[in-house]
């Protein structure tokens, strides 16, 4: 197997549900993890993409209480909210590709948050539609965006080992 930084960082990512919010993350730290997202491949290169960056500790235990997956959010220090932009979806039957555009930015900001020695979790919010209501009238989002999922971020309490999820059997070689 190849082994260099990238895919070591790849392989030892996990998601990280326990924060220490004593220890911000800084406004290098937040715009390092959006560059990661934009730099992303996107169909059509449309980056159909909005994040929204929440430190409100307010917002954040929105979060925490009103999505049902999300508790980690009350003790993490900040968020990001990745959201698709509707002015930049395609027409016709791409016209949900930019969920695959958004999941690829979000992948992005895990691998860059790891990379960073930051703890971080996909959050799921889009399909479910109570929960983009919830998160648009948390933030007060305009009908424009669709909030995708939120990613708390930050300073792990408890660092996970990564899972080893390789399985030879989910592949066929022709
Ligand atoms: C589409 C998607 C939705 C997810 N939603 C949640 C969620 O709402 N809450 C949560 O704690 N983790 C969520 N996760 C994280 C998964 O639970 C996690 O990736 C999986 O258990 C594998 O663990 P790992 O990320 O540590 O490898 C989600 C991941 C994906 C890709």
């Amino acid at each position: 197997m190849e082994n260099n930084d990238a895919i070591t960082n790849i392989l030892t990512r996990a998601s990280n549900r326990r924060f220490n919010p004593e220890i911000p993350v800084t406004d290098s730290q937040i715009e390092t993890l959006l560059r990661a997202a934009m730099a992303a491949p996107t169909a059509v290169n449309k980056r159909p993409w909005h994040f929204v960056v929440v430190r409100d500790r307010v917002l954040l235990d929105g979060f925490g209480t009103s999505l049902p997956y999300c508790h980690m959010a009350k003790y993490a220090p900040a968020a990001i909210v990745v959201c698709g932009d509707s002015r930049r979806f395609l027409e016709g039957e791409n016209s949900t590709i930019w969920v695959q555009d958004l999941s690829a930015a979000s992948e992005n900001i895990l691998l860059a948050a790891h990379a960073m020695g930051l703890g971080a979790v996909w959050t799921s919010v889009y399909p479910y539609a109570e929960r983009v209501e919830a998160v648009r009238k948390l933030v007060d989002m305009s009908p424009l965006f669709v909030p995708f999922n939120v990613i708390p971020v930050g300073h792990s309490a408890s660092p996970r080992p990564p899972m080893d999820k390789w399985d030879p059997s989910c592949v066929t070689y022709l």
